[in-house]
């Protein structure tokens, strides 16, 4: 038991108690902006000015220094540090609060908001200042090209070979903070439970579109539920 590997999905809901807004909740991200304005390829072709406010907001309030790990974090930092096998954090946030926190076998499926990319050659460099379309990427050269290192709907999320062989091999995997609306991450739990081995946990405010799925489930905010749960997990495993 001690020895076996855990796999930690994650959404906005661990970061709401840092003070980030998480997308679907009543005070949500998309309550007030339409997700065709600012997070698709097209609406970046289309207003690259307005895609690049969008997110140089979100930049500066994380970079500020204002946003900072909450308890579920250093509780997962915690985990990884003291489980004898692997703990990957898949996450679904653009934030860098589980690195914060300490977490260091991280994968962002969906990007980050510290780091830019350019469109022309690729280049991914960090970026803790504003995007704007003026901008030369100092790989290739070419202005004008460079976009936030985020996956936008219609693109497909990264790192997905190494998560699906992390989801395939895992003996636990624990759900946390998402609403469970939006695939590929939605559809682990299913994977997780085609294998028929491993157990199942969400973690969350509420009951998600998959809570079913899952064979355990603790409903309250992260910086309980998460520490307790990883207590119990360091104690007497699952
Ligand atoms: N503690 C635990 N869970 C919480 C808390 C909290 N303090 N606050 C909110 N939640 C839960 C909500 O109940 C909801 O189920 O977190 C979940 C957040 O769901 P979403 O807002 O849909 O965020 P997420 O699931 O991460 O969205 C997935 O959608 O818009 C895209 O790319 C974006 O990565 C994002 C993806």
């Amino acid at each position: 038991m001690r020895d076996r590997q855990i796999v930690i999905l994650t959404g906005a809901g661990i970061s709401k108690e840092s003070g980030l807004a998480t997308f679907r909740d009543a005070d949500g991200i998309w309550a007030t902006v339409r997700i065709e304005d600012v997070a698709t390829p097209d609406a970046f072709a289309r207003d690259p000015v307005r895609v690049h406010a969008f997110y140089n907001a979100r930049r500066a309030r994380l970079a500020s220094g204002d946003v900072k790990p909450n308890a579920a974090h250093f509780s997962l930092a915690r985990l990884e540090s003291e489980w004898p096998g692997e703990v990957l954090v898949v996450t679904q946030n653009i934030d860098d609060l589980h690195e914060r926190a300490g977490s260091r076998n991280v994968v962002h499926m969906h990007g980050e908001l510290l780091k830019a990319r350019c469109q022309t050659c690729g280049d991914v460099v960090p970026w803790r200042d504003d995007l704007g379309v003026g901008l030369t990427c100092s790989a290739c050269g070419v202005a004008g090209g460079m976009r936030p290192h985020v996956v936008w709907f219609g693109e497909m999320p990264f790192d997905m070979e190494r998560i699906d062989a992390a989801l395939d091999r895992c003996a636990l995997f624990v759900s946390i903070g998402t609403s469970g609306a939006v695939y590929p991450a939605a559809g682990f739990v299913q994977q997780v439970r085609h294998r028929g081995r491993a157990h199942t946990a969400e973690l969350n405010m509420q009951p998600s579109e998959g809570a079913t799925l899952f064979a355990e489930a603790r409903y309250g905010p992260a910086t309980q539920v998460v520490p307790a749960y990883v207590e119990k997990i360091l104690g007497a495993g699952w």
